[in-house]
């Protein structure tokens, strides 16, 4: 049974990953939020497990059942993902950030259920904090793979977030074409500061599976 699993290449590695979009409420029946529909950060949680990795998976509001052998927790604000991330950060090796973390909040929470007015509503939003920036701050930190998902310019846009973030590895890719949010498929160049690889359309979980191995032969060779 045990070799019928296959090779467990993250055994031993403790492996913190977000998911999903975060939800900034407007007032109490409405929020601003976007289209991540979590499956890529789950796929990852999942294919890191099967790895033998002990993961542990910080969820955005999403539709989706935890990955066997995953210890999940669930979220719904950028404020909120960022206190469950901080939390889990330093005792984790690696860190994947897959989290499509909303940029803006609205400045204010309305108490009661904004009426209409007839006259239009101007929203005023504030900036999240930047997660995965903090974490890149923090004195221990783990190895760092961001996601970006870009409509254009995907991998100069990639690689510079990659140096400001201070990372180690960003995986990015093109949404839209089938691929990227709320789709089944999914295409990812993951870039280093030395290289980069283009891992060619497939399901979310096969291309979990490449990135992770990229991640785990980067991780190694940072001598960590
Ligand atoms: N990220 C984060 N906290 C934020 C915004 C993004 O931790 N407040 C992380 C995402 O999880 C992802 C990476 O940063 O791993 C890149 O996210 P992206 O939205 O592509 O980058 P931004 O810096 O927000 O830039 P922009 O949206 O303007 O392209
Ligand atoms: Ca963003």
């Amino acid at each position: 049974l045990i070799a019928l699993r296959g090779p467990r290449p993250l055994a031993g590695k403790r492996v913190l990953v977000s998911a999903g979009p975060t939800y900034e409420d407007i007032d109490p029946v409405r929020f601003v939020g976007n289209r991540s529909s979590g499956r890529m950060g789950f796929a990852v949680a999942r294919a890191a497990a099967e790895q033998g990795a002990e993961v542990t998976l910080i969820a955005g509001p999403v539709a989706l059942d935890t990955p066997s052998g995953v210890m999940r927790v669930d979220v719904r604000s950028a404020e909120q993902m960022r206190s469950a991330v901080l939390q889990h950060a330093t005792v984790n090796e690696i860190f994947i950030s897959a989290a499509a973390v909303g940029d803006y909040r609205p400045q204010s929470v309305a108490p009661h259920k904004l009426k209409k007015t007839g006259q239009g509503l101007a929203l005023a939003l504030t900036e999240n904090p930047d997660i995965l920036a903090e974490v890149a701050a923090l004195p221990e930190h783990p190895f760092l793979v961001g996601f970006a998902a870009e409509t254009e310019s995907v991998e100069e846009y990639a690689r510079a977030k990659l140096l400001r973030k201070n990372l180690d590895m960003i995986a990015a890719n093109c949404v839209g074409n089938g691929c990227g949010f709320e789709a089944e498929d999914n295409q990812l160049n993951v870039i280093w500061r030395e290289g980069s690889e283009c891992l060619p359309r497939a399901s979310k979980l096969v291309l979990a599976h490449q990135l992770l191995a990229r991640v785990l032969e980067r991780y190694q060779a940072s001598g960590r």
